[in-house]
């Protein structure tokens, strides 16, 4: 009974031990930020998984699963994440999904299946989805779609099931269950007849379709089973031009106001009859139609509803002035990849409502006015084209115009006459280009000018008022170019400019020595300044720190400086007083001058990538004072050996701390406990040390809910060396874990075993208690007798010997010894103390006399006292390692028989002992052997027996 419930409580242990939350311990990462708790987004993606990996937090509300080996999903996988809305599980090799395996979804609205190896949609994979929104299944292996599939998903709006096998769109009729589906898309399948009487009834809600590259022969309605479409995808489906087309009524089709006919094999007859088919398009996509006479194609096309027309890949190098004469409602005309070699300025005369034209990737070299004819033009994307020159005409008329591209060209230079008319400009993209210089460029505008992108460019120099008439300019993007000299003032008049992109040029120490280089820019809160030439060589304070004026910069990059930046001086960032994110990494910086952040008090993120901070005091918690509201540090490969200055830094607000890539070995509580908001705490290859100092961090990473130690599965340990490359949290902290409960269990069972044992030795032990109780008093003696060691001896020697040896005793050996040689004897029977306990009284009877004279005959081997005598006198033998032992043996006693009493076999082993003669033999050897045994000190020889040095003591 007590048995099984012990095992009951350890099973429970484990329970509990596997169903907590601590996420660390899983290779998923949770996306950051995570601002609003409730709205967990995991990333589990390329991990190598080859199942649902579990557990994951309860909470989560986004979870991907991508690039896995995943390939079955079975009941009960997610049991526990009810609150899940978005579910990825595309790029694995799913196959089977069991019956109710996603039936503890309710709340999921997302689930994106595509890229596995499903066959069959059966009955049972989807039930219990009632939230389902959007299903994708595309690239899969379906050739089956199960009755009943869809019948529980009444809030399903889209399906995707392009990339599949399906052949026959009868089979499609599950999918009209459901009420409301909205999209469907049913691209790259096997559908060859398209047939409306295949279809039981219509759908009654479908919004957009997507039929695209099936190899179509047949498409006839002869009822009007999209009653509501509004978007139709044909491109890439009749590849051979005797195909079977036929609406019943021309009525069927008239909600469609998009259609994608592209890359289709059609005759121009052929053509205009499909398009009477659309009376209401409003927008079409005619790419890649080759072998067309445009002119009569657009004839066809152009009707009164279109306002968008695509007509890219279509080979139209000519564009005649007649061409686009049937298409003057037109607001929308792209043109890409046609090989466009030169254009007319009648070319597009009749298309006066013109508001976007894309000519981009043909071969313009010069825009020859053209465009002058169309004035309402809003959008107009001239890149990758090889135009050279932009002459001040060119754009001139264009007054509506609000976005211009002509990156990718061959421009080199442009006069400021060229934009001068373009008063509505917002955003001009030359990037890619060979441009010189902009000097003057933009000296008349355009004056509502909000982004102007020139990077990857060829300039070097920007004079004082470049920019002076961009008084609405937002962002100003000069990456990639050879920039080393900007003036004072450069900047002058830029009073909106948020964002400044200065990355990958060559501006050095003397370009930023004068502060009014950023002069006029009195908004900027972005300014991107990394990959160039400037370097300092001390901490000192410079004498014009070139940040002063930006009072309301927000981020500033300045990591990556070619030839390292070194030193930051310590008033580097002064006049940033709004700065709350900065961008040092990868500067070959040793360390931070306490005062660097002074002036930054608003910091929230600071990345120190890549720097070197080997030295213990290259971070002192007195640098972070300033900036107490820190956020976020990153502080990877910056060969970091430990995070001490944390304890002291106050980064109450840290949520994130990034530190991969050190030399840290030991993360110690007091480091984690100075931050209560971290979240996210990165630390993958480090030197960690797995041994006992760790075990408090290693428990904390793998348990703690509230901090997501980051990919925790990949730390190794470094140290000891026997541990080298092995995984630190497979550590087993639980011997270092003083576990209390267990020492109170420890304790208890001890004092019970205690008290039986004692009454069990109380009842049969009794008496050899009693003696080792005297053995520990004579123990006690012999201390105190050694403190005040007493050369004067009371005897010469006790006699120790049976009560049947006692007429010998009396009637020789005490006569002899006393009476003849004058020594002292102590004999029990005389000599001891009445009324004192007979053990103290050998004991002092050895301890008082030089020697101890052990008279041995069979009786006294088995006598109780006698043998505590032998053993108290061996006891100092052993003790005061003197020879105070005298064996003289009154009968003959065999080895064999001495085997059980191992110290007295010991001793006759090693000593010489005295034989008692036999009747009859000669007398006085003896005695005088026997005086002179009581007589003689110590000798060395006996010294080296007793101490022990090569007994064999294992008897
Ligand atoms: C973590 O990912 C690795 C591959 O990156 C994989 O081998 C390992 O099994 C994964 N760990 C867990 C717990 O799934
Ligand atoms: C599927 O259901 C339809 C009616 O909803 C029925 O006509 C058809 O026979 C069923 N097909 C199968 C294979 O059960
Ligand atoms: C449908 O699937 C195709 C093919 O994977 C994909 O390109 C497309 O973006 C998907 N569309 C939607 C809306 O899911
Ligand atoms: C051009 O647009 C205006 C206003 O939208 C409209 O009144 C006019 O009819 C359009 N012209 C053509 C040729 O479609």
């Amino acid at each position: 009974m007590r048995q099984s419930s012990a095992f009951f409580f350890i099973l429970n242990c484990c329970v509990l031990i596997t169903l907590t939350d601590g996420f660390s311990f899983s290779n998923c990462t949770i996306y950051f930020p995570f601002e609003y708790s409730g709205h967990l987004k995991v990333l589990c993606n390329r991990m190598g998984y080859w199942k649902i990996p579990s557990p994951l937090p309860r909470n989560i509300v986004n979870l991907d699963i991508s690039y896995n080996y995943i390939y079955q999903i079975a009941e009960g996988d997610f049991n526990r994440l009810s609150n899940l809305i978005i579910l990825n599980i595309s790029h694995n090799r799913i196959s089977e999904i069991h019956a109710n395996a996603l039936s503890d979804l309710p709340n999921l609205e997302e689930l994106n299946l595509s890229h596995n190896k499903i066959k069959t949609v059966t009955t049972k994979m989807l039930d219990g989805l009632a939230s389902l929104s959007q299903l994708r299944l595309d690239f899969n292996n379906l050739e089956m779609i199960e009755n009943q599939t869809f019948a529980t998903l009444s809030n399903l709006r889209l399906v995707n099931l392009t990339n599949n096998m399906l052949k026959d769109i009868s089979k499609l009729h599950p999918l009209l269950q459901v009420p409301h589906l909205e999209n469907l898309y049913l691209g790259n399948n096997h559908f060859r007849v398209f047939n409306s009487s295949d279809i039981p009834s219509a759908f009654v809600g479908l919004k957009k379709l997507d039929l695209s590259v099936n190899p179509l022969t047949v498409f006839r309605m002869m009822e009007n089973i999209f009653p509501a479409l509004e978007y139709l995808d044909l491109s890439t489906c009749f590849q051979t031009n005797t195909f079977d087309w036929f609406i019943l009524d021309k009525a069927f089709l008239k909600t469609v106001k998009i259609l994608n006919f592209s890359r289709n094999h059609v005759d121009e007859k052929q053509l205009g009859y499909i398009m009477q088919s659309f009376p209401s398009v409003s927008w079409m996509a005619l790419d890649g139609l080759q072998g067309f006479k445009v002119e009569m194609l657009l004839q066809k096309a152009c009707f009164p509803s279109l306002r968008g027309l695509h007509l890219e890949d279509n080979q139209l190098s000519l564009l005649t002035d007649r061409i686009f004469k049937p298409c003057v409602h037109l607001n929308e005309l792209h043109l890409r990849n046609n090989g466009v070699l030169k254009m007319y300025k009648s070319s597009f005369k009749h298309l006066v409502n013109l508001t976007e034209l894309r000519i981009q990737k043909n071969l313009l070299t010069q825009l020859n006015e053209t465009l002058q004819v169309l004035p309402n033009l809003r959008v107009l994307d001239l890149h990758l084209n090889n135009i050279e020159n932009l002459a001040c005409s060119d754009f001139a008329n264009l007054t509506q115009l609000r976005q211009l591209y002509l990156h990718r060209n061959r421009i080199v230079t442009i006069e400021s006459c060229v934009f001068k008319d373009l008063e509505t400009l917002e955003e001009l993209i030359m990037n890619s280009n060979q441009i010189l210089t902009v000097t003057g460029t933009f000296k008349l505008g355009p004056r509502n000018l909000r982004y102007l992108y020139l990077t990857n460019n060829k300039l070097s120099a920007i004079q004082n008022d470049t920019f002076k008439a961009l008084d609405s300019l937002q962002m100003l993007h000069l990456s990639d170019n050879q920039i080393f000299i900007i003036e004072p003032h450069a900047f002058a008049g830029l009073i909106n400019l948020a964002e400044m992109y200065l990355s990958s040029n060559k501006i050095t120490g003397r370009t930023l020595s004068n502060h009014l280089v950023f002069a006029g820019t009195p908004n900027l809160q972005k300014l991107e300044l990394s990959c160039n030439y400037f370097a300092y060589e001390s901490q000192q304070a410079l004498q014009s720190p070139p940040f002063v004026l930006l009072s309301e910069l927000r981020t500033l990059q300045i990591n990556s400086q070619r030839r390292g930046l070194n030193y930051i001086p310590s008033n580097f960032l002064n006049g940033l007083k709004n700065l709350q994110v900065f961008y040092a990494g990868n500067l070959n910086i040793e360390n931070l001058h306490v005062d660097t952040f002074i002036h930054t008090p608003n910091l929230t993120y600071l990345d120190l990538t890549a720097n070197n901070l080997a030295n213990r005091n290259a971070l002192t918690s007195r640098l972070f004072g300033p900036i107490s509201g820190l956020n976020k540090i990153t502080l990877g490969r910056t060969h970091l050996k430990s995070l001490d200055f944390l304890v002291d830094a106050n980064l109450s607000s840290l949520t994130v701390l990034r530190a991969s890539t050190n030399d840290l070995q030991f993360i110690n509580k007091t480091i984690i406990q100075s931050l209560p908001q971290l979240k996210v705490l990165d630390l993958q290859n480090n030197s960690f040390t797995c041994d006992c100092s760790n075990a408090w961090f290693i428990d904390w990473a793998v348990k703690n809910n509230k901090t997501q130690v980051l990919y925790l599965n990949k730390y190794e340990c470094r140290y000891p060396l026997s541990l080298s490359g092995k995984s630190l949290a497979a550590f087993n902290t639980e011997s270092c874990n003083v576990n209390y409960d267990f020492i109170c269990f420890i304790y208890s069972s001890s004092i019970v075993i205690l008290t039986l044992l004692i009454s069990f030795v109380y009842h049969f032990l009794k008496w050899q208690l009693v003696y080792a109780y005297y053995l520990f008093l004579a123990f006690l003696n012999d201390k105190k007798r050694k403190q005040t060691p007493n050369l004067d001896f009371q005897y010469d020697a006790f006699i120790s010997y049976n009560a049947q040896e006692e007429p010998w005793v009396l009637e020789e050996l005490v006569p002899k010894l006393e009476d003849q040689h004058g020594l002292r004897l102590c004999l029990h029977h005389r000599d001891f103390q009445p009324g004192k306990a007979i053990i103290d009284n050998i004991v002092d009877a050895i301890y008082n006399s030089r020697k101890t004279i052990c008279l041995i005959t069979h009786n006294y081997l088995k006598s109780v006292w006698c043998s505590h005598e032998i053993q108290v006198a061996s006891f100092r033998l052993f003790d005061e390692q003197k020879d105070i032992l005298v064996l003289v043996f009154l009968e003959d006693i065999p080895a064999h028989q001495l085997s059980p009493y191992y110290r007295m076999r010991k001793l006759v082993k090693k000593r010489t002992y005295l034989r008692r003669p036999k009747p009859g033999e000669d007398t006085r050897a003896f005695w005088q052997k026997l005086k002179m045994a009581i007589e003689t000190k110590e000798n060395m020889e006996d010294r080296k027996i007793l101490s022990g040095k090569d007994e064999d003591d294992h008897i």
